[in-house]
């Protein structure tokens, strides 16, 4: 690819997953994605759970914006009393938090917005604009993280150009740009060589439908490869680096990613390769000590036993679907944050870390 074909192609063609949008919350439909791309106008609390749940918004980061946003919606239409406009949103957030179990953004994002709900307001007018506000800035915030992730992570890049991914942690997973993926965005620009294998990531094909998507639509080189065929490209000497998200990364340094990720982290130690995870400081539950802590989303077997509808497999065939999987520590090579990279040992360096936040 030619420097002009680079320029037209600029990051501004990344999707974005959720949008504020005159006090609506919109968020683009990533269940049918890449061929279908609408957006959901949601327009009551059941609609943001939902749209978390079935995973049209999905990813750590965008799942916890759009639950900030999803607190709000239909508020300012309704004039409750301030107090049972404060029940109202306690049982909003509970609800909300109990969409998805596993990604601390979620709960983090919704905390986050309770506490500010708890100060003392003269009437349900200042409470909303206060909370729309912090629902703003969590959003902004985000994007400034994942831009100072790409900052921070594309000397690796530029180091490893070859990188193997696994799920979604671009664009759609977050505000803009991405936490695995940002730093592969910025080498990009920068005119790096750089070549990404995209593990497709049954059972929901994050990777095949929405990270091979948003490279394309950029220009990054990229090659699409079923999940078990990681081992035979590490093995031929294709792959300088697996780059990762995250759903949680507790106090140990412990990572819940999405299903798969350990594979590849078990791969990488055998192969002497570097494994990387991306992720804002958000994603870090230094409240939970290790990764046997962390709760992992059990989903519909359904996922497992169809495909397009049609099932698969036999009848009563006994399924597991869990979601998520958890690193050990020692696997993990750096974790590539907004304040910079954080390297083991992690029970240390990630409490330091917590202490400059
Ligand atoms: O089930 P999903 O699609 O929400 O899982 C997403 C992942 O596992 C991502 O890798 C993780 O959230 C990091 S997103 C920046």
């Amino acid at each position: 690819m030619t420097k002009s074909d680079r320029t037209v192609k600029s990051l501004n063609a990344l999707p974005r997953a959720v949008l504020w949008d005159n006090r609506t919350l919109r968020i683009l439909d990533q269940r049918r994605m890449p061929r279908d791309r609408s957006l959901i106008a949601c327009h009551q609390v059941e609609d943001v759970f939902e749209c978390i749940q079935t995973l049209a918004v999905r990813g750590a980061p965008a799942i916890g914006i759009a639950a900030a946003y999803g607190l709000l919606v239909d508020l300012f239409e309704t004039r409750l009393p301030l107090t049972q406009l404060k029940q109202s949103l306690s049982d909003r957030a509970e609800y909300l938090i109990s969409a998805r179990p596993t990604a601390v953004n979620l709960s983090w994002a919704v905390n986050r917005m309770m506490g500010v709900a708890s100060d003392k307001f003269g009437d349900t007018r200042e409470l909303l604009e206060r909370l729309e506000a912090e629902a703003i800035a969590i959003h902004q915030e985000d994007i400034e993280a994942c831009h100072q992730i790409g900052d921070h992570g594309v000397a690796l890049v530029r180091q490893y150009p070859n990188v193997l991914t696994h799920c979604n942690a671009g664009s759609l997973a977050v505000s803009e740009l991405g936490t695995a993926l940002a730093p592969i965005y910025r080498a990009f620009e920068e005119g790096v060589k750089v070549h990404v294998f995209v593990d497709e990531t049954r059972p929901l094909l994050q990777g095949a439908r929405l990270t091979a998507f948003e490279l394309q639509s950029v220009g990054v080189d990229c090659t699409l490869i079923t999940d078990n065929m990681a081992a035979h490209m590490m093995a031929s000497g294709d792959v300088d680096m697996v780059l990762v998200g995250a759903d949680r990364i507790v106090a140990n340094g412990d990572v819940a990613n999405k299903i798969g990720t350990l594979n590849l982290a078990v791969l990488c130690q055998h192969f002497n390769i570097p494994f990387y995870v991306a992720c804002p400081v958000s994603t870090i539950d230094i409240n939970t000590e290790s990764g046997a802590d962390i709760v992992i989303e059990q989903r519909n077997p359904t996922e497992v036993t169809h495909w397009k509808g049609e099932q698969i497999s036999p009848d009563n065939i006994n399924v597991a679907n869990p979601a998520f999987d958890v690193t050990p520590a020692n696997l993990v090579t750096g974790i590539i944050t907004e304040i910079g990279i954080v390297k083991p040992p992690f029970d240390e360096s990630l409490r330091v870390m917590e202490g400059k936040t």
